[in-house]
């Protein structure tokens, strides 16, 4: 087939190369947004003189009709056009003659590319924006429902103090909250319009950029055409956010996942959302959320491969660049697998709220409390400490939990201690006095929860 560039070329392409060299596979989901950006290049040439507006606008029309038959299914992409830059091209000159070989006038397909992958990635992170808010929407209606679910808290994934499941799942919501902050100020260094850079060294016709970024929705225009063809940082940034994204989401899985092992049970996960194992008729395992946890790395590894398909590149355009595209395609379509099947997942999960209880009063979870105890009738922190490390040391070898000592047991421990210390190591008092700002204290957490409502409300 006759290349769009062919005119140098005494031989044709070797047919493995065509298919080597060929990204319509993958970057034929960009079609809508090369269409749309041949529109407004198109109509502005128009408008500027560089062709005729009868040219402009026959190519403008059928650009839409072609973009129609795209969406209807109709058109079959040729390997050999190579891209989706040159496939919509060729169409549009086999259905328009010479006008549609004036489309590219001062035009490269390194800002063409450039131009697409900014709008495709635009749109696509305002889709993940709206999903991340859809998740904290669901966390934070789980946390409504558990401000008074007692569970222990760990540190070194060893029982530490008591907090709430509510205050757990706003932990993540801040880390959402971040990603989300994150997205979107990404999104906003995406926002600025290449075309006009050309190849690298913009072109001699007289275009207006500002219009065709204001045709197509953009803040601003690139300020340098060199870096207009070579920047992807836009790209590497946005895996980046998306490699947190998924971080986040596999702790809260890895935790789930420990949750809903025997050992532990505080939660259970719905039937829909678990699998059976083919040999072991008990077995019920937690594999959506083992496959968030998994797919995580894969996002990283794409991060990891943008960073290095980029590492050594010259300016401006090299092929290489063509390879940015199957990862972030895959990192974006990734998270917006994750997330939704994340939130049905932990919203029909059943939290076991008395295990999570027995977890938090079984692992000396209140002994600072005991020593801050001391420490309020006048004993020095480090001495305190002391005591109630002896006091642990006694419990565990009778198997009692400290609440469980009598109060003569305690007086052994020292004479100062009186009846309220029940009330004072009581999980109750040890969550709600807790109730400085960022604590897990029922009402602390009530107003953090009342803040992320708010915070969500301005989203919409
Ligand atoms: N398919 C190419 C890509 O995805 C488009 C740019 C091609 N430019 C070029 N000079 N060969 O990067």
């Amino acid at each position: 087939m006759a290349k769009l560039w062919g005119g140098r070329f005494q031989k044709s392409t070797d047919k493995k190369v065509d298919d080597f060299n060929s990204s319509i596979r993958f970057d034929k989901r960009m079609y809508k947004q090369d269409i749309e950006g041949s529109i407004a290049h198109a109509s502005m040439l128009g408008k500027q003189g560089v062709i005729s507006r009868e040219d402009s606008e026959k190519i403008v029309a059928e650009l839409k009709n072609i973009l129609k038959d795209i969406d209807d299914g109709k058109i079959e992409f040729e390997i050999d056009a190579e891209d989706i830059h040159m496939n919509v091209e060729k169409i549009l000159t086999e259905r328009i003659g010479e006008a549609g070989k004036r489309l590219h006038t001062g035009r490269s397909r390194d800002d063409q590319v450039a131009l697409d992958l900014r709008m495709y990635l635009m749109s696509e992170t305002q889709e993940i924006s709206d999903m991340l808010i859809g998740a904290m929407q669901t966390l934070t209606n789980l946390a409504k429902e558990h401000t008074d679910t007692i569970m222990p808290g760990y540190t070194h994934l060893q029982k530490a103090q008591p907090i709430t499941l509510a205050h757990h799942i706003m932990a993540y919501f801040e880390m959402f909250r971040r990603d989300f902050s994150r997205l979107c100020d990404c999104r906003r260094r995406m926002n600025v319009m290449p075309l006009g850079s050309g190849a690298m060294a913009a072109t001699t016709y007289n275009l207006d950029r500002q219009s065709v970024a204001d045709a197509l929705g953009f803040d601003s225009v690139t300020m340098n055409s060199l870096d207009g063809v070579s920047d992807r940082d836009f790209v590497i940034e946005l895996a980046g956010v998306l490699s947190l994204i998924m971080m986040h989401l596999s702790r809260f899985c890895e935790e789930l996942i420990l949750w809903s092992s025997h050992e532990f049970s505080f939660v259970e996960m719905d039937d829909a959302y678990s699998t059976g194992s083919s040999i072991m008729p008990q077995k019920k395992n937690p594999d959506v959320a083992e496959l968030i946890r998994g797919k995580t790395g894969r996002v990283y590894g794409h991060l990891m491969g943008l960073l290095t398909t980029m590492k050594g590149l010259p300016l401006a355009y090299n092929k290489d660049m063509q390879e940015d595209k199957e990862p972030i395609f895959d990192a974006v379509d990734t998270v917006k697998l994750c997330l939704p099947v994340f939130c049905d997942m932990i919203s029909s999960m059943k939290v076991n709220k008395n295990v999570m209880l027995r977890g938090a009063k079984g692992g000396f979870t209140n002994a600072t409390d005991a020593a801050d105890y001391l420490v309020k009738k006048g004993l020095p922190f480090r001495e305190a400490h002391a005591v109630v490390g002896q006091m642990v040391f006694y419990a565990i070898e009778r198997n009692m939990s400290l609440d469980e000592l009598s109060m003569e047991e305690f007086k052994k421990f020292s004479e100062i201690i009186e009846k309220d210390i029940y009330d004072a190591i009581s999980m109750q008092t040890c969550v709600n006095d807790r109730k400085i700002i960022g604590g897990p204290a029922k009402a602390t957490v009530e107003s953090a929860i009342k803040q992320a409502e708010i915070f969500l409300a301005e989203q919409h």
